[in-house]
């Protein structure tokens, strides 16, 4: 397939604006082009890989040519030199200290908290209640990281504030990063205001208390103090920090924003609805019965991966399916674009869990699907977030049934894939 330029640049800005006004057009309308596709960002030269197999190479074999890079990255204005942002040999270190952290043993001891904190939420709720669910769903995903990852026993202020600060602070510095225009003072405040805010909370949550910790252990945060009273390089309190950041910005949104789109797409197919519910009152509260709702859960993250778009920045020059990629240029992925391909997905645009059952996908290339990512760099909070999605799911479904006020939602594509708005009403299962 000949690899292409994508049409439609302007003068100065290049592709600038269709990223910021029509993100999910610019990727999907790339796909037809080629495996890889050229573009340029205000006379930046970008990439975007179409390929499945091309994205898994990026991301396994050539992650030390084509690493994160350090500037003009959104993240790292949000998280610093945290894990979500830090390359190389730091990197492979603070994975090696956080990684355990996340083991499927100690993210089943975590359950407990996500489940009171979605119970919690809902028990606030009256029968055909207005419910602002991307809202509420943020408090849940906050309060149940704060519980189970920081230890801490009374959440729900600190979860109150993470769930007001966080999107204002990812809207800002998604629109920051594409916007052709310098913005305008008061976003520039409001940025501040709500980035100061998160600070707050991780500032709060990593002070180490004299005289012992006055809240529950947190094995994440001993992890990091213990490395750090034994000396490993760069971690100092900024670092430590950074690393609390990093946790709030990466593990909260994504949580929230899966749990709501996946309802919203139960609201929609109530045929599928009805199994996942006979299958939660069957399982009684065991999350590894779950199996339809698995699915139902892999499919939502297919349809809408809330990491859409990932950047990568070569090193150094390099061919990548036949296209000379210079040093420096962006090379960027789609989980959003890969995962709507009809070359692999038959129907894409279909809701259908079913696709998932064992022996269905057979022969789908391994980066066709890649909402959390892979190699190096892949999500060090996949098994926690797809179990914290799933307890969520189940303890609400368990007992209300959530019904989308409107019949079409939009995503809006900033650096989560999140719904628009999502009104909807509440009604308790009789
Ligand atoms: C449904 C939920 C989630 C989705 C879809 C998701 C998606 C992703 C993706 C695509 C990446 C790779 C980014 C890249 O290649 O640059 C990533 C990385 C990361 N995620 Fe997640 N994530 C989720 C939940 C979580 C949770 C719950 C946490 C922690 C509490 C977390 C923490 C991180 C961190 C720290 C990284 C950086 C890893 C590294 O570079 O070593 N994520 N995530």
């Amino acid at each position: 397939m000949a690899d292409a330029a994508m049409p439609g640049a302007l003068p100065v800005l290049g592709h600038l604006p269709w990223l910021r006004w029509r993100p999910l057009e610019f990727v999907e309308r790339q796909r037809a082009l080629g495996a890889v596709t050229s573009f340029t960002l205000r006379r930046h030269p970008a990439y975007l890989v179409n390929d499945p197999d091309l994205v898994w190479r990026l991301l396994t074999e050539l992650s030390g040519e084509v690493g994160r890079g350090r500037n003009g990255d959104k993240t790292r204005a949000l998280t610093g030199n945290g894990l979500g942002s830090s390359d190389g040999d730091f990197h492979r270190q603070q994975r090696r200290l956080i990684q355990p952290v996340f083991h499927r043993e100690r993210v089943e001891s975590y359950v407990p908290a996500v489940r009171e904190a979605a119970e919690q939420q809902a028990s606030r709720w009256t029968e055909g209640e207005p419910v602002d669910l991307v809202r509420q769903m943020l408090a849940v995903a906050a309060t149940g990281v704060l519980a189970s990852l920081f230890g801490v026993r009374s959440p729900e202020a600190m979860a109150h504030e993470v769930a007001a600060a966080l999107p204002t602070c990812l809207d800002i510095a998604s629109r920051r990063a594409f916007a052709s225009t310098r913005l305008p003072s008061t976003s520039g405040r409001r940025y501040a205001a709500a980035l100061g805010r998160l600070h707050a909370v991780a500032d709060a949550l990593g002070r180490r208390v004299p005289g012992g910790p006055a809240e529950a252990p947190s094995f994440f945060l001993s992890r990091l103090w213990e490395a750090q009273d034994l000396g490993l390089p760069g971690l100092d309190d900024q670092q430590v920090h950074d690393e609390i950041m990093t946790m709030l910005v990466a593990g909260v949104e994504t949580v929230a924003t899966t749990v709501c789109w996946t309802f919203y797409l139960l609201g929609r197919h109530p045929d599928i609805a009805v199994r996942v519910e006979d299958e939660i009152r069957q399982a009684a509260g065991d999350l590894t019965e779950l199996s339809h709702l698995r699915r139902v859960v892999r499919e939502s993250l297919r349809l809408f991966p809330p990491v859409w778009l990932v950047r990568r920045r070569a090193a150094a020059p390099l061919r990548l399916g036949g296209q000379k990629v210079g040093a420096g240029a962006s090379v960027y992925f789609s989980p959003y674009g890969l995962h709507r391909d009809p070359r692999w997905y038959t129907d894409p645009e279909r809701f259908d869990p079913d696709r998932w059952l064992p022996g269905r996908q057979r022969g789908l290339p391994r980066g066709a699907y890649v909402p959390f990512g892979a190699g190096v760099h892949r999500c060090v909070g996949e098994a926690f977030g797809v179990s914290e999605v799933t307890t969520i799911l189940a303890s609400i479904g368990a007992r209300w049934r959530i019904v989308p006020a409107s019949a079409r939602v939009r995503p809006k594509a900033v650096v989560t894939l999140r719904p628009d708005r999502m009104p909807v009403t509440v009604h308790r299962r009789p």
